[in-house]
Protein backbone atom coordinates (compact mmCIF):
# COMPACT_ATOMS: atom_id res chain seq x y z
CA UNK A 1 0.00 0.00 0.00
CA UNK A 2 1.48 3.49 -0.58
CA UNK A 3 1.64 5.80 1.69
CA UNK A 4 -0.36 8.49 2.58
CA UNK A 5 2.44 10.92 1.37
CA UNK A 6 3.08 8.96 -1.51
CA UNK A 7 -0.70 9.51 -2.92
CA UNK A 8 -0.22 12.97 -2.35
CA UNK A 9 2.99 13.52 -4.19
CA UNK A 10 1.15 11.60 -7.34
CA UNK A 11 -1.38 14.81 -6.92
CA UNK A 12 1.46 17.15 -7.24
CA UNK A 13 1.15 17.94 -11.10
CA UNK A 14 1.57 20.64 -12.93
CA UNK A 15 -0.03 23.45 -10.85
CA UNK A 16 0.10 21.63 -8.02
CA UNK A 17 -2.93 19.84 -6.19
CA UNK A 18 -5.12 21.12 -3.37
CA UNK A 19 -3.99 18.45 -1.27
CA UNK A 20 -7.34 18.12 0.09
CA UNK A 21 -8.09 16.17 3.22
CA UNK A 22 -9.05 12.58 2.27
CA UNK A 23 -12.52 12.29 3.18
CA UNK A 24 -13.77 10.93 6.53
CA UNK A 25 -15.28 7.31 6.97
CA UNK A 26 -19.01 7.36 5.67
CA UNK A 27 -21.59 7.11 8.74
CA UNK A 28 -24.42 4.44 7.79
CA UNK A 29 -27.06 5.84 5.47
CA UNK A 30 -30.50 6.47 6.89
CA UNK A 31 -33.63 7.50 5.18
CA UNK A 32 -34.07 11.16 4.57
CA UNK A 33 -36.96 12.51 6.84
CA UNK A 34 -38.64 14.31 3.92
CA UNK A 35 -41.25 12.94 1.75
CA UNK A 36 -39.11 13.32 -1.64
CA UNK A 37 -36.30 10.84 -3.64
CA UNK A 38 -33.47 12.30 -2.95
CA UNK A 39 -30.48 12.66 -5.66
CA UNK A 40 -28.85 9.50 -4.78
CA UNK A 41 -31.81 7.33 -5.54
CA UNK A 42 -32.29 8.89 -9.02
CA UNK A 43 -35.36 11.18 -7.55
CA UNK A 44 -37.07 13.37 -9.99
CA UNK A 45 -35.77 16.78 -10.47
CA UNK A 46 -38.94 20.03 -9.80
CA UNK A 47 -39.14 20.22 -13.56
CA UNK A 48 -37.43 23.06 -14.99
CA UNK A 49 -36.59 24.45 -18.79
CA UNK A 50 -33.82 23.79 -21.19
CA UNK A 51 -34.27 26.03 -23.38
CA UNK A 52 -33.32 25.74 -26.81
CA UNK A 53 -29.64 25.57 -28.70
CA UNK A 54 -29.24 27.33 -31.99
CA UNK A 55 -26.99 26.07 -34.71
CA UNK A 56 -25.42 28.62 -36.74
CA UNK A 57 -27.67 30.80 -39.56
CA UNK A 58 -25.43 30.45 -42.50
CA UNK A 59 -28.57 32.07 -44.16
CA UNK A 60 -29.15 35.47 -42.28
CA UNK A 61 -24.76 35.86 -43.11
CA UNK A 62 -25.35 35.36 -46.43
CA UNK A 63 -28.19 37.40 -46.70
CA UNK A 64 -26.04 40.39 -44.84
CA UNK A 65 -23.08 40.03 -47.25
CA UNK A 66 -24.43 42.45 -50.13
CA UNK A 67 -25.76 45.00 -47.32
CA UNK A 68 -22.02 45.90 -46.90
CA UNK A 69 -19.45 47.44 -48.93
CA UNK A 70 -15.79 47.16 -47.63
CA UNK A 71 -14.03 47.92 -50.61
CA UNK A 72 -11.79 50.70 -50.81
CA UNK A 73 -8.51 52.47 -51.87
CA UNK A 74 -6.57 55.39 -51.15
CA UNK A 75 -9.05 58.71 -52.37
CA UNK A 76 -7.57 61.20 -54.06
CA UNK A 77 -7.76 63.63 -51.21
CA UNK A 78 -6.32 60.80 -49.11
CA UNK A 79 -3.16 62.24 -46.63
CA UNK A 80 -0.05 59.68 -47.15
CA UNK A 81 1.09 57.46 -44.05
CA UNK A 82 4.40 56.63 -44.52
CA UNK A 83 4.57 55.25 -41.31
CA UNK A 84 2.14 52.68 -42.16
CA UNK A 85 0.06 52.94 -39.03
CA UNK A 86 -3.16 51.21 -39.33
CA UNK A 87 -6.36 52.33 -38.60
CA UNK A 88 -8.48 50.32 -35.97
CA UNK A 89 -10.36 47.22 -37.12
CA UNK A 90 -14.10 48.09 -37.64
CA UNK A 91 -17.05 46.67 -37.50
CA UNK A 92 -19.07 46.33 -40.26
CA UNK A 93 -22.27 44.82 -39.31
CA UNK A 94 -23.92 42.88 -36.42
CA UNK A 95 -26.12 39.72 -36.15
CA UNK A 96 -27.29 41.54 -39.83
CA UNK A 97 -28.12 45.10 -38.87
CA UNK A 98 -25.40 47.14 -40.54
CA UNK A 99 -23.42 49.60 -38.72
CA UNK A 100 -21.94 53.06 -38.87
CA UNK A 101 -18.87 53.22 -40.74
CA UNK A 102 -16.60 54.61 -38.12
CA UNK A 103 -17.77 51.37 -35.35
CA UNK A 104 -14.49 49.78 -33.93
CA UNK A 105 -14.23 47.14 -32.52
CA UNK A 106 -12.98 48.15 -29.39
CA UNK A 107 -17.12 50.32 -29.31
CA UNK A 108 -18.64 47.02 -29.81
CA UNK A 109 -17.04 44.81 -27.32
CA UNK A 110 -16.25 47.30 -24.62
CA UNK A 111 -12.65 46.48 -23.76
CA UNK A 112 -9.55 45.57 -26.19
CA UNK A 113 -7.12 42.42 -25.93
CA UNK A 114 -4.21 43.59 -24.74
CA UNK A 115 -1.29 43.31 -27.28
CA UNK A 116 1.25 42.79 -25.83
CA UNK A 117 0.24 39.33 -24.77
CA UNK A 118 -0.08 38.64 -29.06
CA UNK A 119 3.04 37.53 -30.50
CA UNK A 120 4.37 38.81 -33.06
CA UNK A 121 3.80 38.39 -36.71
CA UNK A 122 6.01 36.73 -38.93
CA UNK A 123 7.76 39.38 -41.00
CA UNK A 124 9.46 37.43 -43.50
CA UNK A 125 7.41 37.30 -46.89
CA UNK A 126 8.11 36.87 -50.52
CA UNK A 127 6.06 38.84 -52.92
CA UNK A 128 4.56 37.78 -56.29
CA UNK A 129 3.81 40.45 -58.99
CA UNK A 130 -0.14 39.07 -59.48
CA UNK A 131 -0.63 41.71 -62.17
CA UNK A 132 1.43 44.44 -64.20
CA UNK A 133 -0.17 47.72 -65.21
CA UNK A 134 -1.16 49.12 -68.85
CA UNK A 135 1.39 50.18 -70.70
CA UNK A 136 2.28 53.71 -69.71
CA UNK A 137 0.76 55.83 -72.59
CA UNK A 138 -2.57 54.47 -71.32
CA UNK A 139 -5.21 54.85 -68.38
CA UNK A 140 -5.31 52.42 -66.15
CA UNK A 141 -7.44 52.33 -62.68
CA UNK A 142 -6.38 51.73 -58.75
CA UNK A 143 -7.98 48.43 -57.04
CA UNK A 144 -10.99 49.47 -54.92
CA UNK A 145 -11.02 46.25 -52.31
CA UNK A 146 -11.79 45.04 -49.15
CA UNK A 147 -9.26 45.02 -45.97
CA UNK A 148 -7.61 48.35 -47.20
CA UNK A 149 -5.29 49.75 -44.80
CA UNK A 150 -3.35 52.96 -45.95
CA UNK A 151 -0.94 54.32 -48.16
CA UNK A 152 2.42 55.62 -48.91
CA UNK A 153 4.11 57.74 -51.33
CA UNK A 154 7.03 56.19 -53.27
CA UNK A 155 9.99 58.38 -54.83
CA UNK A 156 8.67 58.45 -58.57
CA UNK A 157 12.44 58.70 -60.55
CA UNK A 158 11.20 54.96 -61.11
CA UNK A 159 8.70 52.54 -60.97
CA UNK A 160 9.51 52.10 -57.76
CA UNK A 161 8.48 48.62 -56.63
CA UNK A 162 11.44 48.16 -53.99
CA UNK A 163 10.58 50.47 -51.91
CA UNK A 164 6.69 50.18 -52.13
CA UNK A 165 7.27 46.44 -50.96
CA UNK A 166 9.46 47.23 -48.46
CA UNK A 167 7.07 49.66 -46.58
CA UNK A 168 4.35 46.87 -47.20
CA UNK A 169 6.74 44.81 -44.85
CA UNK A 170 6.29 47.78 -41.98
CA UNK A 171 2.69 47.64 -42.16
CA UNK A 172 0.89 45.50 -40.05
CA UNK A 173 -1.57 42.99 -41.79
CA UNK A 174 -0.14 44.04 -44.93
CA UNK A 175 -0.08 41.43 -47.83
CA UNK A 176 -0.67 42.98 -50.55
CA UNK A 177 0.16 46.15 -52.30
CA UNK A 178 -1.27 47.90 -55.26
CA UNK A 179 1.27 50.79 -57.06
CA UNK A 180 0.69 53.26 -59.72
CA UNK A 181 0.62 56.60 -60.91
CA UNK A 182 -1.84 59.37 -60.00
CA UNK A 183 -1.86 62.08 -62.61
CA UNK A 184 -3.27 65.83 -62.15
CA UNK A 185 -3.63 65.69 -58.62
CA UNK A 186 -3.06 69.02 -57.12
CA UNK A 187 -2.40 67.72 -53.64
CA UNK A 188 0.17 65.05 -54.52
CA UNK A 189 1.62 67.78 -57.42
CA UNK A 190 1.87 70.74 -54.82
CA UNK A 191 0.79 69.94 -51.73
CA UNK A 192 2.56 67.46 -50.14
CA UNK A 193 5.89 66.82 -48.96
CA UNK A 194 6.72 63.67 -50.81
CA UNK A 195 6.79 65.82 -54.29
CA UNK A 196 5.59 62.17 -55.45
CA UNK A 197 2.67 60.64 -57.67
CA UNK A 198 3.34 57.07 -57.22
CA UNK A 199 1.01 55.55 -54.61
CA UNK A 200 1.46 52.92 -53.13
CA UNK A 201 -1.76 51.41 -51.77
CA UNK A 202 -1.62 48.82 -48.22
CA UNK A 203 -4.23 45.66 -48.20
CA UNK A 204 -4.87 42.90 -45.69
CA UNK A 205 -5.89 40.72 -48.61
CA UNK A 206 -5.28 39.62 -51.97
CA UNK A 207 -6.64 41.27 -54.67
CA UNK A 208 -6.78 40.32 -58.50
CA UNK A 209 -6.78 42.96 -61.73
CA UNK A 210 -10.42 42.15 -62.19
CA UNK A 211 -11.21 44.13 -58.87
CA UNK A 212 -9.55 47.75 -60.87
CA UNK A 213 -12.57 50.14 -60.44
CA UNK A 214 -10.87 53.62 -59.64
CA UNK A 215 -10.47 55.30 -62.73
CA UNK A 216 -9.85 58.60 -61.44
CA UNK A 217 -11.74 61.41 -63.22
CA UNK A 218 -12.25 63.53 -60.32
CA UNK A 219 -11.21 67.43 -60.36
CA UNK A 220 -8.39 68.10 -58.01
CA UNK A 221 -6.74 71.38 -59.03
CA UNK A 222 -8.44 74.75 -58.35
CA UNK A 223 -10.49 76.46 -61.14
CA UNK A 224 -8.50 79.47 -62.70
CA UNK A 225 -10.91 81.33 -64.36
CA UNK A 226 -12.13 79.91 -67.60
CA UNK A 227 -9.93 77.56 -67.99
CA UNK A 228 -11.21 73.64 -68.17
CA UNK A 229 -9.42 71.54 -64.60
CA UNK A 230 -7.44 68.79 -65.42
CA UNK A 231 -8.91 65.21 -64.21
CA UNK A 232 -7.67 62.95 -62.21
CA UNK A 233 -6.35 59.66 -63.74
CA UNK A 234 -4.60 56.24 -63.13
CA UNK A 235 -1.19 54.40 -65.13
CA UNK A 236 0.75 51.52 -64.25
CA UNK A 237 -1.30 49.94 -61.86
CA UNK A 238 -0.08 46.80 -60.64
CA UNK A 239 -0.81 44.25 -57.74
CA UNK A 240 2.13 42.62 -55.15
CA UNK A 241 1.13 39.62 -52.27
CA UNK A 242 2.70 38.23 -50.29
CA UNK A 243 3.16 34.94 -50.75
CA UNK A 244 0.61 33.26 -48.38
CA UNK A 245 -1.88 35.23 -45.71
CA UNK A 246 -0.30 36.12 -42.69
CA UNK A 247 -0.33 33.37 -40.64
CA UNK A 248 -2.62 35.21 -37.58
CA UNK A 249 -1.17 34.92 -33.95
CA UNK A 250 -3.53 33.62 -31.63
CA UNK A 251 -5.09 35.80 -29.74
CA UNK A 252 -4.25 35.74 -26.00
CA UNK A 253 -6.61 33.90 -24.04
CA UNK A 254 -7.61 31.27 -26.89
CA UNK A 255 -6.37 27.87 -28.42
CA UNK A 256 -6.08 28.24 -32.47
CA UNK A 257 -8.66 24.79 -32.88
CA UNK A 258 -8.54 24.44 -36.96
CA UNK A 259 -7.73 26.11 -40.49
CA UNK A 260 -7.44 27.22 -42.65
CA UNK A 261 -9.79 25.42 -44.54
CA UNK A 262 -13.03 26.60 -47.00
CA UNK A 263 -15.76 25.48 -44.45
CA UNK A 264 -17.36 27.53 -42.19
CA UNK A 265 -18.71 25.91 -38.99
CA UNK A 266 -22.47 24.65 -39.16
CA UNK A 267 -22.30 24.27 -35.31
CA UNK A 268 -24.63 24.11 -32.28
CA UNK A 269 -24.75 27.02 -29.34
CA UNK A 270 -24.58 29.84 -31.89
CA UNK A 271 -24.79 33.33 -30.62
CA UNK A 272 -24.89 35.66 -33.63
CA UNK A 273 -22.21 36.99 -36.10
CA UNK A 274 -20.34 40.45 -37.04
CA UNK A 275 -18.81 41.22 -40.46
CA UNK A 276 -15.24 43.10 -39.88
CA UNK A 277 -13.28 45.17 -42.24
CA UNK A 278 -10.23 42.85 -42.33
CA UNK A 279 -9.16 39.62 -41.39
CA UNK A 280 -8.15 40.05 -38.00
CA UNK A 281 -8.22 37.40 -35.80
CA UNK A 282 -7.98 39.09 -32.43
CA UNK A 283 -10.73 41.83 -33.08
CA UNK A 284 -12.78 38.43 -33.47
CA UNK A 285 -11.28 37.51 -30.21
CA UNK A 286 -12.67 40.64 -28.23
CA UNK A 287 -15.85 40.94 -30.31
CA UNK A 288 -16.16 37.06 -28.36
CA UNK A 289 -14.72 38.48 -25.05
CA UNK A 290 -17.33 41.43 -25.45
CA UNK A 291 -20.21 39.47 -26.53
CA UNK A 292 -22.91 39.12 -23.94
CA UNK A 293 -24.07 36.32 -22.36
CA UNK A 294 -26.77 33.88 -23.94
CA UNK A 295 -29.06 33.13 -20.72
CA UNK A 296 -29.13 29.45 -21.81
CA UNK A 297 -25.56 28.88 -22.63
CA UNK A 298 -23.67 31.61 -20.88
CA UNK A 299 -20.68 33.44 -22.20
CA UNK A 300 -18.76 33.25 -26.35
CA UNK A 301 -16.18 30.46 -25.64
CA UNK A 302 -15.61 29.93 -29.54
CA UNK A 303 -15.44 31.86 -32.83
CA UNK A 304 -15.18 31.42 -36.26
CA UNK A 305 -13.17 33.63 -38.47
CA UNK A 306 -13.42 33.51 -42.44
CA UNK A 307 -13.38 34.86 -44.95
CA UNK A 308 -16.16 35.97 -47.99
CA UNK A 309 -15.55 35.34 -51.46
CA UNK A 310 -18.56 36.59 -54.11
CA UNK A 311 -17.64 35.90 -57.44
CA UNK A 312 -14.19 35.20 -56.58
CA UNK A 313 -13.96 38.65 -55.04
CA UNK A 314 -12.65 39.26 -51.16
CA UNK A 315 -16.51 40.79 -49.98
CA UNK A 316 -16.28 40.66 -46.26
CA UNK A 317 -14.72 38.63 -43.08
CA UNK A 318 -17.02 36.94 -40.90
CA UNK A 319 -16.86 36.47 -37.06
CA UNK A 320 -19.17 33.77 -35.58
CA UNK A 321 -19.78 33.33 -32.07
CA UNK A 322 -20.34 30.23 -30.26
CA UNK A 323 -20.82 29.55 -26.34
CA UNK A 324 -20.39 25.73 -27.10
CA UNK A 325 -16.42 24.92 -28.70
CA UNK A 326 -16.91 23.01 -31.84
CA UNK A 327 -13.79 22.24 -34.27
CA UNK A 328 -13.34 21.01 -38.13
CA UNK A 329 -15.85 18.40 -37.48
CA UNK A 330 -18.59 20.48 -38.18
CA UNK A 331 -16.84 23.65 -40.69
CA UNK A 332 -18.71 22.02 -43.28
CA UNK A 333 -20.31 25.42 -44.90
CA UNK A 334 -18.50 26.07 -48.19
CA UNK A 335 -20.93 28.57 -49.19
CA UNK A 336 -24.07 29.00 -51.58
CA UNK A 337 -24.47 30.54 -54.96
CA UNK A 338 -21.92 33.06 -55.54
CA UNK A 339 -20.78 32.98 -52.03
CA UNK A 340 -17.80 31.03 -51.11
CA UNK A 341 -15.86 30.66 -48.13
CA UNK A 342 -12.16 30.78 -47.51
CA UNK A 343 -9.55 30.83 -45.05
CA UNK A 344 -12.00 29.75 -42.43
CA UNK A 345 -10.17 29.14 -38.97
CA UNK A 346 -11.77 28.30 -35.51
CA UNK A 347 -10.76 29.79 -32.14
CA UNK A 348 -11.34 28.39 -28.53
CA UNK A 349 -11.39 30.41 -25.41
CA UNK A 350 -9.51 28.83 -23.11
CA UNK A 351 -10.97 27.46 -19.89
CA UNK A 352 -8.90 26.68 -17.12
CA UNK A 353 -10.78 24.45 -15.10
CA UNK A 354 -10.26 20.87 -16.55
CA UNK A 355 -13.81 18.88 -17.44
CA UNK A 356 -15.61 21.97 -16.22
CA UNK A 357 -18.76 20.20 -17.41
CA UNK A 358 -18.20 16.96 -15.62
CA UNK A 359 -18.24 15.27 -18.33
CA UNK A 360 -14.92 13.11 -17.85
CA UNK A 361 -17.17 11.54 -14.66
CA UNK A 362 -17.62 7.49 -16.55
CA UNK A 363 -18.44 5.47 -14.07
CA UNK A 364 -21.03 4.42 -15.87
CA UNK A 365 -22.39 4.31 -19.35
CA UNK A 366 -23.80 7.66 -20.16
CA UNK A 367 -27.30 6.43 -20.87
CA UNK A 368 -27.21 5.32 -17.43
CA UNK A 369 -27.16 6.40 -13.44
CA UNK A 370 -24.63 6.91 -11.21
CA UNK A 371 -22.46 9.49 -8.33
CA UNK A 372 -18.90 9.43 -6.38
CA UNK A 373 -17.66 11.98 -4.42
CA UNK A 374 -14.50 12.64 -6.30
CA UNK A 375 -12.71 11.55 -9.88
CA UNK A 376 -9.75 12.38 -11.31
CA UNK A 377 -10.46 15.76 -12.30
CA UNK A 378 -13.09 16.94 -9.50
CA UNK A 379 -12.37 16.00 -5.40
CA UNK A 380 -15.88 16.30 -3.12
CA UNK A 381 -15.40 16.54 0.50
CA UNK A 382 -18.11 16.39 3.06
CA UNK A 383 -15.65 17.79 6.02
CA UNK A 384 -16.33 21.70 6.68
CA UNK A 385 -16.18 23.64 9.15
CA UNK A 386 -15.41 21.01 11.76
CA UNK A 387 -18.17 19.04 10.66
CA UNK A 388 -18.16 15.70 8.92
CA UNK A 389 -21.11 14.62 6.96
CA UNK A 390 -21.78 12.32 4.25
CA UNK A 391 -21.34 12.58 0.29
CA UNK A 392 -22.40 16.03 0.99
CA UNK A 393 -20.72 17.13 -2.46
CA UNK A 394 -21.41 14.47 -5.41
CA UNK A 395 -20.96 14.59 -9.22
CA UNK A 396 -23.16 12.62 -10.85
CA UNK A 397 -23.54 11.04 -14.54
CA UNK A 398 -27.34 11.15 -15.31
CA UNK A 399 -28.66 13.68 -18.28
CA UNK A 400 -31.49 14.97 -16.44
CA UNK A 401 -29.46 16.40 -13.93
CA UNK A 402 -27.50 17.78 -16.30
CA UNK A 403 -27.02 21.03 -17.31
CA UNK A 404 -25.25 20.36 -21.02
CA UNK A 405 -24.34 16.78 -21.57
CA UNK A 406 -24.73 13.97 -18.71
CA UNK A 407 -22.23 15.13 -16.08
CA UNK A 408 -23.15 17.74 -13.02
CA UNK A 409 -22.08 18.42 -9.48
CA UNK A 410 -24.30 18.31 -6.27
CA UNK A 411 -24.23 20.47 -3.18
CA UNK A 412 -26.44 18.74 -0.56
CA UNK A 413 -26.10 15.51 0.73
CA UNK A 414 -26.73 13.04 -1.99
CA UNK A 415 -29.17 10.67 0.09
CA UNK A 416 -30.65 13.25 2.03
CA UNK A 417 -29.08 12.12 5.06
CA UNK A 418 -27.51 15.34 6.80
CA UNK A 419 -27.91 18.70 5.83
CA UNK A 420 -23.84 19.31 5.96
CA UNK A 421 -22.10 21.60 3.73
CA UNK A 422 -19.85 20.01 1.08
CA UNK A 423 -16.71 21.01 -0.78
CA UNK A 424 -15.99 21.20 -4.39
CA UNK A 425 -12.36 22.19 -5.91
CA UNK A 426 -10.71 20.93 -9.33
CA UNK A 427 -7.82 17.95 -8.20
CA UNK A 428 -5.39 20.41 -9.78
CA UNK A 429 -4.86 24.39 -8.99
CA UNK A 430 -5.56 26.70 -12.24
CA UNK A 431 -2.44 27.62 -13.75
CA UNK A 432 -3.46 31.43 -13.96
CA UNK A 433 -0.53 33.69 -15.23
CA UNK A 434 0.35 36.09 -12.33
CA UNK A 435 -1.41 39.63 -11.95
CA UNK A 436 -3.65 38.79 -15.07
CA UNK A 437 -7.60 38.89 -14.17
CA UNK A 438 -10.00 36.12 -14.84
CA UNK A 439 -13.85 35.47 -14.38
CA UNK A 440 -15.67 32.50 -13.16
CA UNK A 441 -18.37 31.54 -14.93
CA UNK A 442 -21.05 28.43 -14.55
CA UNK A 443 -24.36 27.31 -14.07
CA UNK A 444 -26.57 26.45 -10.68
CA UNK A 445 -30.12 25.44 -10.52
CA UNK A 446 -31.77 25.27 -6.68
CA UNK A 447 -35.46 23.75 -7.50
CA UNK A 448 -34.93 19.71 -6.83
CA UNK A 449 -37.30 19.53 -3.98
CA UNK A 450 -39.18 22.84 -4.61
CA UNK A 451 -39.16 26.38 -4.08
CA UNK A 452 -40.08 25.49 -0.18
CA UNK A 453 -37.63 23.36 0.58
CA UNK A 454 -34.80 24.76 -1.28
CA UNK A 455 -35.99 28.43 0.24
CA UNK A 456 -32.56 28.29 1.54
CA UNK A 457 -30.46 27.01 -0.54
CA UNK A 458 -26.55 28.14 -0.79
CA UNK A 459 -23.18 27.67 -2.35
CA UNK A 460 -20.66 29.78 -2.64
CA UNK A 461 -17.96 30.19 -5.42
CA UNK A 462 -14.33 30.64 -3.67
CA UNK A 463 -11.00 31.92 -5.07
CA UNK A 464 -8.01 31.20 -2.64
CA UNK A 465 -10.66 30.80 0.19
CA UNK A 466 -12.26 34.05 -0.49
CA UNK A 467 -15.70 34.61 -1.54
CA UNK A 468 -16.63 35.93 -5.07
CA UNK A 469 -19.75 35.33 -5.58
CA UNK A 470 -22.33 32.32 -5.15
CA UNK A 471 -25.76 31.46 -5.17
CA UNK A 472 -28.88 31.44 -2.72
CA UNK A 473 -32.52 30.73 -2.25
CA UNK A 474 -34.92 28.76 -4.97
CA UNK A 475 -33.35 28.96 -8.09
CA UNK A 476 -35.70 27.25 -10.72
CA UNK A 477 -34.04 26.60 -14.22
CA UNK A 478 -30.34 26.89 -14.71
CA UNK A 479 -29.27 30.20 -14.33
CA UNK A 480 -26.06 31.27 -15.46
CA UNK A 481 -23.94 32.73 -12.79
CA UNK A 482 -20.64 35.14 -13.33
CA UNK A 483 -18.05 35.81 -10.23
CA UNK A 484 -16.41 38.88 -9.54
CA UNK A 485 -13.42 39.14 -11.42
CA UNK A 486 -10.68 37.90 -9.80
CA UNK A 487 -6.60 38.39 -9.67
CA UNK A 488 -3.97 34.94 -11.18
CA UNK A 489 -1.06 34.38 -8.66
CA UNK A 490 0.33 31.57 -11.00
CA UNK A 491 -1.49 28.61 -9.31
CA UNK A 492 -4.74 28.94 -7.85
CA UNK A 493 -7.49 27.25 -6.27
CA UNK A 494 -11.24 27.61 -7.15
CA UNK A 495 -13.88 25.89 -4.69
CA UNK A 496 -17.59 25.94 -4.01
CA UNK A 497 -18.89 25.38 -1.07
CA UNK A 498 -22.21 24.46 0.11
CA UNK A 499 -25.44 22.72 0.34
CA UNK A 500 -27.71 21.61 2.92
CA UNK A 501 -30.17 18.53 2.33
CA UNK A 502 -32.95 19.10 1.34
CA UNK A 503 -31.93 22.34 -0.22
CA UNK A 504 -29.89 20.73 -2.91
CA UNK A 505 -28.32 23.00 -5.34
CA UNK A 506 -26.90 21.13 -9.38
CA UNK A 507 -23.48 23.01 -10.84
CA UNK A 508 -22.65 22.73 -14.28
CA UNK A 509 -20.20 24.27 -16.90
CA UNK A 510 -17.52 25.85 -14.70
CA UNK A 511 -15.37 27.75 -16.78
CA UNK A 512 -12.79 30.64 -15.48
CA UNK A 513 -11.96 32.90 -18.57
CA UNK A 514 -9.33 35.22 -18.63
CA UNK A 515 -10.92 38.67 -19.25
C1 LIG B 1 -20.13 57.89 -36.37
O1 LIG B 1 -20.79 58.38 -37.51
C2 LIG B 1 -22.13 58.82 -37.27
C3 LIG B 1 -22.72 59.26 -38.59
O2 LIG B 1 -22.43 58.34 -39.57
C4 LIG B 1 -22.11 59.95 -36.26
O3 LIG B 1 -23.44 60.31 -35.95
C5 LIG B 1 -21.41 59.50 -34.99
O4 LIG B 1 -21.27 60.57 -34.09
C6 LIG B 1 -20.02 58.96 -35.30
N1 LIG B 1 -19.46 58.43 -34.09
C7 LIG B 1 -18.18 58.61 -33.77
C8 LIG B 1 -17.75 57.99 -32.50
O5 LIG B 1 -17.41 59.25 -34.47
C1 LIG C 1 6.81 62.83 -59.64
O1 LIG C 1 5.70 63.35 -58.90
C2 LIG C 1 5.66 64.78 -58.90
C3 LIG C 1 4.51 65.19 -57.98
O2 LIG C 1 3.31 64.68 -58.42
C4 LIG C 1 5.45 65.25 -60.33
O3 LIG C 1 5.45 66.65 -60.32
C5 LIG C 1 6.56 64.73 -61.24
O4 LIG C 1 6.30 65.05 -62.54
C6 LIG C 1 6.66 63.22 -61.09
N1 LIG C 1 7.81 62.72 -61.82
C7 LIG C 1 7.73 61.70 -62.65
C8 LIG C 1 9.01 61.28 -63.25
O5 LIG C 1 6.67 61.17 -62.91
C1 LIG D 1 -7.97 37.18 -61.61
O1 LIG D 1 -8.59 37.76 -62.73
C2 LIG D 1 -8.49 37.00 -63.90
C3 LIG D 1 -9.10 37.80 -65.00
O2 LIG D 1 -8.47 39.03 -65.10
C4 LIG D 1 -9.17 35.66 -63.70
O3 LIG D 1 -9.04 34.87 -64.85
C5 LIG D 1 -8.54 34.97 -62.51
O4 LIG D 1 -9.23 33.77 -62.22
C6 LIG D 1 -8.58 35.84 -61.29
N1 LIG D 1 -7.84 35.21 -60.24
C7 LIG D 1 -8.35 35.05 -59.01
C8 LIG D 1 -7.46 34.41 -58.00
O5 LIG D 1 -9.47 35.44 -58.71
C1 LIG E 1 -11.73 82.48 -71.65
O1 LIG E 1 -11.91 83.84 -71.32
C2 LIG E 1 -11.15 84.73 -72.11
C3 LIG E 1 -11.36 86.16 -71.61
O2 LIG E 1 -11.52 86.22 -70.26
C4 LIG E 1 -11.54 84.58 -73.55
O3 LIG E 1 -10.73 85.43 -74.38
C5 LIG E 1 -11.43 83.15 -74.00
O4 LIG E 1 -11.93 82.99 -75.32
C6 LIG E 1 -12.17 82.23 -73.07
N1 LIG E 1 -11.91 80.87 -73.46
C7 LIG E 1 -12.85 79.95 -73.53
C8 LIG E 1 -12.39 78.59 -73.92
O5 LIG E 1 -14.01 80.18 -73.27
C1 LIG F 1 -14.83 17.59 -32.58
O1 LIG F 1 -15.93 17.77 -31.74
C2 LIG F 1 -16.74 16.61 -31.62
C3 LIG F 1 -17.97 16.99 -30.86
O2 LIG F 1 -17.66 17.73 -29.71
C4 LIG F 1 -15.92 15.52 -30.95
O3 LIG F 1 -16.67 14.35 -30.84
C5 LIG F 1 -14.68 15.24 -31.78
O4 LIG F 1 -13.85 14.32 -31.12
C6 LIG F 1 -13.91 16.51 -32.04
N1 LIG F 1 -12.87 16.26 -33.00
C7 LIG F 1 -11.63 16.68 -32.81
C8 LIG F 1 -10.68 16.40 -33.90
O5 LIG F 1 -11.30 17.27 -31.81
C1 LIG G 1 -17.86 28.09 7.91
O1 LIG G 1 -17.59 28.98 8.96
C2 LIG G 1 -17.47 30.33 8.58
C3 LIG G 1 -17.07 31.12 9.80
O2 LIG G 1 -17.89 30.81 10.87
C4 LIG G 1 -18.78 30.81 7.99
O3 LIG G 1 -18.65 32.16 7.55
C5 LIG G 1 -19.12 29.95 6.78
O4 LIG G 1 -20.38 30.33 6.26
C6 LIG G 1 -19.14 28.49 7.18
N1 LIG G 1 -19.33 27.70 5.97
C7 LIG G 1 -20.27 26.81 5.84
C8 LIG G 1 -20.35 26.14 4.52
O5 LIG G 1 -21.03 26.51 6.74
Amino acid sequence: MPSLRALTSLLLLACSALGALPPPPPPPPSPPPFGIVPPSRQGTPHPFATGTVPNTNAIAIAQTVPKVHQKSGPSAAAVPNAQGIVPPTVVTAMDGKVMNPNTTVAAVAGSTIDAAGIAKRDATKDFTKLFDGLPADQHDGAIEGTAYLTYTLVPNSTYNVAACLAWCETVDGCVFVNLFYEFNNFLLDFVFSEKSNLKCAAYGDIHNATEKTNFGGQPSYPQVGNETVPLTFITQSSGYAANALVNPATPDGYEFVFGPTNGANNAPGYMGFAFIDRYDVTACAQLCNGRGVDPVGGGCSYFNIWRALVDGVPTTYTCAMYYLASNASTAVNTGQGSLAVTFSRGYARKNLVIDGGFEGFAACAATSFCFAQSYVNWIGSSFVNGTVGHQDTTVFRFAPYAHFGVGSALFGAAAGDDAHAGVLTPARRLCTQPGAKYIIQNFFISSFSGSALEAHAKVDVLWNGKRVGGTSGFVQDYTFFQSDIVVGTGSDALSFVGGAAPAWTFLDDVKVFKV
